[in-house]
C-alpha cells in the first residue's frame, strides 16, 4: 500500500469512527475579584481563559460507560449507566464526569444508553484555574448532544455546580461554572451570586492576565475550603440573630459586624466577605471607566491582603509572589485566585509587562522556595461551546 493509500484509509477510518461522536469544549477561569464571595451571596468577577477541556462522547448500544483521560489519570474507568458510585483513589477524577451524569439524570436529561467519553486538556491542572468546572461543562455539553438535548448557559452552569456540590461533595459557589459558561473574548464575567444573574463587562484595553502557579497542589475537597464555607455559614447565623432579614453574609454592614461582636475566627471571616463585597462593587463601577485601572488594581492588592490576614486562605508562596509583583511598575494588581491554600496568583498587568519581568519574579521565587513557579499568560476568552468533530481539517495529525 502506498503512503497515499494508507493516509486515505486512516482518514476514512477516522471519519467513520467520528461519524457519531459529539464534542464540546469548556474553558478554565481566572477569578479576577471576589474571593469566597460566590457562596456568600455577593458579586464576583472572573474571566474564561484560552485553556480548555475538550470532551468527545460516542454513544454505545449497551449501558456501559467508559471514561478516559490521559490528562487526568491514564486509565479507563468503566461503569454502567445504572451504577454511578463514587470513585476513590486514582479514579477520583471520574467523579466530575460521573457527577455531571448524575446531575443530568436528576434533570431527566441523561443519555438513553451508555457511551465512551474522552477528555483532553491544555489547561494547567491543580493550578486554581478550575479545570474541574471545565471538565463538568465540557462533559455536560457533549452528553446532552447524545439525546439531542440543549441547555442555556445559566442552566448549564447550575447543573454542573449541582454535580460538584451534591456528587463530588464540594460546597462551592457558582463562580467557576458560571464563568466557564458565560465567558466572552476580552470580557470579564460578572455574576450576581444572590440573584444568579450573569453578564459581561469589557476587560480594560491593553491589559493582560498572567498566572503564577506555585505548584502547591491544593485538593479543594480535602482542604480548608469546606471549613471556610462553614465558618461563613456560622457567622451568618449569628448575625441573623441581630438582623433576622439578612439574606446572605455579603449583605451584612460593617456596623452590624461591629455590634454583633462575633467570636474569632468568625469575625475575621465575615469582615473579609463584607469588605470584599464592597471592593467588587467598586470595581464594577470603575470598570465602566477605562481610565481607572490603577484604582481597580489597588482593589486586587487589597483583596489579597484581606485573604492573607482575615480569611487566612493564603500561604507564604502566594504572599511572596504578590509582594514581588507589587514592586513592578507595569503590574496593576495581583492576588491569589480561586480557593487559595496554594494554587496560583493572578497578575493583572499593563501590556508592557514582559516575559523578562515574569522571569524576574519567577527567579526571585526560586531563590526563596527552591523551584520555579509555572508562568502562563492568558487571554479572556469565549465560554463553553459545542464543537464539531469533523472539522474541515480532518483528523489532527495523520
Ligand atoms: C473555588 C470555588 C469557587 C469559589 C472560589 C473562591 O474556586 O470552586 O466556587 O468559592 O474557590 O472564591
Amino acid at each position: 500500500m502506498t503512503k497515499e493509500e494508507k493516509k486515505a484509509l486512516s482518514l476514512n477510518a477516522y471519519r467513520e469512527y467520528m461519524q457519531d461522536c459529539y464534542s464540546a469544549e469548556a474553558p478554565g477561569r481566572i477569578e479576577f475579584l471576589g474571593n469566597h464571595i460566590d457562596y456568600n451571596g455577593g458579586k464576583v468577577l472572573g474571566a474564561a481563559i484560552n485553556g480548555v477541556v475538550c470532551a468527545l462522547a460516542k454513544p454505545r448500544k449497551d449501558l456501559t460507560i467508559r471514561l478516559f483521560s490521559e490528562s487526568f489519570e491514564n486509565d479507563v474507568v468503566e461503569t454502567s449507566l445504572n451504577d454511578l458510585s463514587f470513585r476513590k483513589g486514582s479514579e477520583f477524577w471520574a467523579n466530575y464526569p460521573l457527577g455531571v451524569l448524575w446531575s443530568l439524570k436528576e434533570a431527566t436529561l441523561a443519555p438513553p444508553s451508555g457511551f465512551e467519553l474522552i477528555l483532553t486538556t491544555d489547561l494547567p491542572l491543580a493550578a486554581g484555574l478550575s479545570s474541574s468546572a471545565a471538565v463538568e461543562l465540557a462533559t455536560a455539553l457533549a452528553l446532552l448532544q447524545l439525546n439531542g438535548n440543549e441547555l442555556g448557559k445559566s442552566d448549564l452552569a447550575r447543573l454542573c455546580r449541582r454535580a460538584e456540590n451534591q456528587f463530588v461533595g464540594l460546597p462551592c459557589g457558582i463562580l467557576d461554572q458560571g464563568v466557564s459558561a458565560h465567558g466572552e473574548k476580552d470580557h470579564l464575567v460578572l455574576i450576581d451570586c444572590e440573584k444568579e444573574n450573569f453578564s459581561t463587562l469589557p476587560l480594560p484595553k491593553d491589559t493582560c492576565l498572567w498566572i503564577f502557579d506555585t505548584g502547591i497542589k491544593h485538593d479543594l475537597v480535602d482542604s480548608l475550603y469546606a471549613t471556610r464555607h462553614s465558618e461563613c455559614k456560622q457567622a451568618l447565623e449569628l448575625l441573623k440573630k441581630k438582623e433576622p432579614d439578612l439574606t446572605c453574609l455579603a449583605a451584612a454592614s460593617e456596623g452590624l459586624l461591629t455590634s454583633a461582636n462575633l467570636p474569632e475566627p468568625l469575625s475575621k471571616r465575615a469582615l473579609h466577605v463584607v469588605k470584599e463585597k464592597t471592593r467588587v462593587d467598586r470595581a464594577i463601577e470603575l470598570l465602566k471607566d477605562d481610565a481607572s485601572r490603577k484604582e481597580i488594581g489597588e482593589l486586587l492588592f487589597a483583596s489579597h491582603d484581606s485573604s492573607r490576614e482575615q480569611f487566612e486562605n493564603s500561604c507564604p508562596e502566594l504572599d511572596f509572589l504578590v509582594d514581588d509583583l507589587r514592586k513592578c511598575p507595569s503590574v496593576l494588581g495581583a492576588r491569589l485566585t480561586g480557593g487559595g491554600f496554594g494554587g496560583a496568583v493572578l497578575a493583572w498587568t499593563h501590556h508592557a509587562f514582559s516575559q523578562t519581568d515574569a522571569k524576574a519574579t519567577a527567579t526571585a521565587f526560586r531563590k526563596t522556595f527552591g523551584k520555579h513557579p509555572k508562568v502562563h499568560r492568558f487571554e479572556a476568552s469565549r465560554g463553553a461551546r459545542i464543537t464539531t468533530t469533523l472539522g474541515e481539517a480532518g483528523p489532527p495529525s495523520l
